[in-house]
């Protein structure tokens, strides 16, 4: 029986291709395929401009950097718990980032939080389309809106999601998408900004015909990234490699679950560093040119990317029926699920319970921003997001599990249930119980 964990790579055909790319030599700077990776993802999200960029967080800092800012003065509002680089870049573009609390059952930003943070020197909105499931976005909006703010949406995490019939992406002013080796369409690292407003378009382009190519030794070096990872994880040599030497580690103590989790979802640069990082070094680090073989990548992917946005679905399903728990999202939603979540209240021992069923998960990946050293001068107070942040693990989902290991996964979670020292807490959570497809009958909520 084959171990199990998460695939975050494109498939099979997509790492092949861009290995054959690379050491093709054609075109692999500059080339035609960026503008039509641009021209298709505009018409995929229904917005009238796209400038592909080497990464979101670059997005973002060129969309903030186009705004007119009074450094030190101006203020935006962010989610407490997301990707700490949006708050950093917010820093590094002079603006004082506000956090608002979550909403306890997306763990999205809550907009009755978003309305009472509001000043006269709020600039902008980031909304964060957490996890793949869409925010509250017309409350958002009307907010934005009501106090002529900016909105950007940060769909980093959600291409392909639907908010009423619409794509996520098409709602803000400006929206950024992420493509890093970790999402469910990767360019290798990368993004795009999408808008509808041609002064913010043109600024964005014309800054980055300035920006620098990467080297052919760090596009080698990407390329060989999504080489490695998928190789880790390829179900035989991670049943006969990467889960042993792992299991290793952890019977040895030189890591701990908690640790290896964390890895799984490193940041680029590592929290210390952040901290410390100076604008320009930012500039220098990420201001670089988004690539014609990078394009090329996201072309393939994106022919067949629905579908694949679907067979993960369906697995999603599949597993909340051997769960016996649906969650239930608001009927405007449809989710572009990046990491399929669940709340449980030790994350610890659910871990080691998963890995010794031959199953690893991850847990919480993101810290309490307010609740970080480098934001301690914006701290504030978020109950919502200190009750459920640290609950939170992601189980796999994508396309490569068939129903045997979904249903391994599902009978995984369900004998945590049932060992009432890990005891799940759905509370105020949105599940309904559905059929148990034979599994024994959980705990009363
Ligand atoms: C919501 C969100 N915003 C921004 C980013 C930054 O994206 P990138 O790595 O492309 O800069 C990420 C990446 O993890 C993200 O998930």
């Amino acid at each position: 029986m084959f171990k199990i964990t998460y695939r975050m790579v494109p498939p099979k055909d997509v790492v092949f291709s861009s290995v054959r790319r690379l050491f093709s030599g054609r075109n692999i700077l500059s080339g035609p395929s960026i503008k039509k990776f641009e021209d298709e993802l505009r018409n995929y999200i229904g917005v009238d401009y796209a400038v592909a960029v080497s990464s979101a967080r670059y997005g973002l800092y060129l969309i903030l950097k186009s705004l007119p800012i009074r450094k030190g003065v101006d203020e935006v509002i962010l989610p407490a718990y997301m990707p700490v680089i949006v708050a950093k870049v917010a820093v590094l573009c002079g603006l004082k980032p506000v956090f608002v609390d979550v909403d306890p059952e997306t763990l999205n930003m809550d907009p009755d939080d978003v309305e009472r943070k509001i000043t006269k020197n709020t600039k902008a909105i980031i909304m964060v389309h957490l996890y793949g499931v869409p925010c509250d976005i017309d409350r958002i909006v009307s907010i934005a809106r009501k106090h002529n703010l900016f909105l950007i949406e940060d769909a980093s995490q959600a291409l392909g999601a639907f908010y009423k019939g619409k794509r996520v992406g098409s709602f803000g002013d400006a929206t950024v998408f992420s493509f890093n080796f970790q999402k469910n369409l990767t360019t290798c690292g990368g993004g795009v900004v999408l808008t509808n407003n041609k002064v913010l378009y043109d600024k964005i382009r014309e800054n980055i015909n300035h920006l620098p190519y990467p080297s052919r030794i760090e596009l080698i070096y990407r390329v060989v990234r999504i080489l490695t990872d998928w190789v880790l994880t390829h179900p035989v040599f991670f049943t006969y490699f990467t889960y042993p030497f792992l299991r290793l580690l952890v019977a040895t103590r030189l890591v701990t679950l908690r640790e290896i989790s964390d890895y799984s979802f490193r940041s680029v640069v590592p929290l210390h560093k952040m901290a410390k990082m100076r604008e320009e070094e930012f500039v220098e680090m990420f201001g670089k040119r988004f690539t014609n073989i990078q394009a090329e990548i996201g072309l393939q992917q994106l022919k067949n990317y629905d579908e694949r946005l679907k067979r993960g679905s369906e697995n999603i399903e599949m597993l909340e029926d051997f769960i016996g728990k649906k969650r239930v999202l608001p009927k405007d939603v449809v989710p572009a699920y990046f990491l399929y979540y669940m709340f449980v209240d030790n994350v610890e021992m659910v871990l080691k319970h998963f890995f010794k069923h031959g199953i690893l998960i991850c847990g919480t990946h993101y810290p309490i921003l307010p609740d970080l050293d480098m934001f301690s001068k914006y701290s504030c107070d978020c109950p919502a997001t200190r009750d459920n942040a640290k609950k939170v693990i992601y189980l796999p989902f994508r396309s490569h599990l068939g129903v045997e290991n979904l249903f391994r996964i599902a009978k995984a979670f369900n004998n945590v249930v049932q060992n009432k020292k890990m005891v799940y807490i759905p509370k105020k959570l949105p599940y309904r119980k559905v059929s148990l497809y034979g599994l024994a009958e959980d705990e009363e909520d």
